[in-house]
């Protein structure tokens, strides 16, 4: 499970050398923007994909979304991603499913990149977490967007929120999440290409569908080329300085 790239192609080979054996490889959405590799990141997304939602920046890169509603700094990445980009590229931008998305091979799941009552909103409270968590007609929905790594449960009356407490700061980790039944799960795995929970190291995570658990993982990468190219495409510095920080 791969969630908000954002074209940190660095990052994201990190986490495919890092990922055990799995089945399929699910795309959250935020596939660009941020980060100097767009056309590299797509390339390999599509290359692994299967199951894809789209994210905003997707969608403002490809023209679907009006750049009014983003930040300077994140209008203007948008703006160079989208000269960037090879027009099949943007074809395929532009063609990526809304969420909330099912497959058949996973039950009682569903994939969305903000929450599944709006692809755009941001579920980073116990009190966002109230609603998206009682409608869902699943009772696991994995989501994206706030670049977060963690989740919620609920049960009929309680609903908690749990993040992944790691021990270094620099190594590949690993935190286990073993869902119980009859509980409902908001599960995010994370941003590979940049991270806002304060660790710098890439996040994702791997869903056993048998055993029911849920891995949540953080690698180390190539931080400095990852920065090295953002500063030499001329995107605003603070796109580069931040993700040494995770904010
Ligand atoms: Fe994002």
């Amino acid at each position: 499970m791969l969630s908000d790239i954002h074209s940190n192609l660095e990052a994201m080979e990190a986490c495919l050398a890092a990922a055990p054996a799995h089945d399929v490889v699910v795309n959250l959405g935020d596939i660009v923007g941020y980060c100097a590799s767009p056309n590299e990141v797509i390339e390999r997304s599509r290359e692994l994909g299967k199951i894809f939602v789209r994210g905003n920046h997707d969608k403002a890169a490809c023209g679907l979304m009006d750049l009014k509603d983003f930040n300077p700094v994140a209008a203007l990445a948008a703006e160079w991603t989208r000269e960037q980009l090879s027009e099949e590229n943007l074809a395929w931008l532009r063609a990526l499913p809304q969420g909330p998305v099912q497959v058949d091979s996973v039950a009682d799941v569903q994939f969305v990149h903000g929450s599944p009552i709006d692809e755009d909103e941001y579920v980073v409270s116990v009190r966002d977490a109230v609603e998206p968590i009682m409608i869902s007609s699943v009772s696991v929905t994995f989501f994206g967007h706030t670049h977060l790594q963690g989740s919620f449960v609920a049960n009929s009356s309680h609903l908690d929120a749990f993040r992944p407490a790691y021990k270094t700061v620099g190594q590949a980790e690993t935190v286990d999440i073993p869902l119980k039944s009859g509980l409902r799960y908001l599960v995010n795995p994370g941003s590979v290409g940049q991270p806002r929970d304060g660790d710098w190291r890439a996040g994702f995570a791997v869903y056993d569908t048998d055993a029911r658990i849920v891995t949540f993982c953080r690698v180390p990468y190539n931080l400095k080329s990852a920065q090295d190219r953002i500063f030499a495409a001329r995107l605003p510095q603070r796109l580069g300085t931040r993700l040494a920080a995770g904010r």
